[in-house]
């Protein structure tokens, strides 16, 4: 099976670098598993970015040394390949929202790898309801097991000896919408990763009329967010859920996002 990819690898000497396409994704080729994990802090930051075809959500694969995360786990890859990437251990899988173009297969990857799904709690009632989570829109009535680990507003979630995951809870599209940062230890408020899902696209925002979406919520937190970014690296990369990858200067031209002082 052919896969639409493309991916960075982010390291202190050289920071953000695309993977050449050409190349074979390691994290979608077959090696032998490994015996235990490695904490291998010489390992590069690797991320993929495989839209999803007929939806066009972005599925995100994270990862440092044997440490995997996928966010949005939209993808149904084949068994095959889900399985080549069995030596990811342990392997997390995080919801941006439950809307169902972002979850499609988080049961299919729960099963297939016995990873857990970490979400905000009012992405659990997404997960659990169709009329939430837009199911029928894309395929059939589809309802979610409850996720296995619920996140919070300014959560740090341990991952590899030299990232973190930070959590920003920022409603409007939907009651759950979280940004998942990838900070590096030593550097907590200096992010170099922004997973937005469909709070933040280049040059645009999510809806907020699907049920459960607030445009005056939305509003705060996108107010929020912008305040946030004017403290940020300018090297940073933002991953949203559909679309191209861009940067902190495209970022801050969204007609979108202004600061408070300048609302
Ligand atoms: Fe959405």
């Amino acid at each position: 099976m052919m896969l639409d990819w493309d991916g960075w690898t982010w390291t202190a000497q050289q920071g953000l670098r695309p993977i050449e396409t050409t190349a074979e994704p390691q994290l979608l080729t077959a090696g032998p598993a490994a015996a235990a994990p490695a904490r291998d802090t010489d390992s590069p930051l690797e991320l993929y970015r495989i839209p999803e075809g007929g939806r066009h959500a972005n599925m995100y694969l994270l990862r440092q040394g044997h440490y995997g995360i996928i966010i949005d786990p939209s993808c149904q890859l084949p068994l095959d390949l889900q399985l080549q990437t069995s030596p990811m251990q342990p392997l997390l899988l995080l919801a941006t929202h439950g809307h169902y173009d972002h979850i499609a297969q988080a049961d299919r990857w729960r099963t297939d790898t016995g990873a857990p799904l970490l979400c905000h709690p009012q992405t659990q009632a997404y997960l659990a309801d169709p009329a939430l989570n837009l199911s029928p829109q894309f395929d059939r009535p589809r309802r979610y097991q409850a996720p296995e680990r619920l996140l919070e507003d300014g959560d740090l979630l341990p991952w590899t000896e030299d990232f973190s995951i930070r959590v920003l809870h920022l409603p409007g599209h939907t009651g759950g919408d979280c940004v998942y940062l990838v900070v590096q230890s030593a550097a907590l408020d200096q992010p170099q990763l922004a997973f937005t899902g469909d709070f933040l696209f280049e040059n645009s925002v999510g809806r907020t009329d699907f049920p459960g979406g607030d445009y005056w919520e939305q509003q705060h937190s996108l107010e929020t967010f912008a305040g946030l970014l004017q403290t940020w690296p300018d090297t940073m990369l933002f991953l949203p859920g559909h679309g191209p990858v861009f940067g902190l200067p495209a970022a801050l031209h969204n007609p979108w996002l202004k600061p408070p002082e300048q609302s």
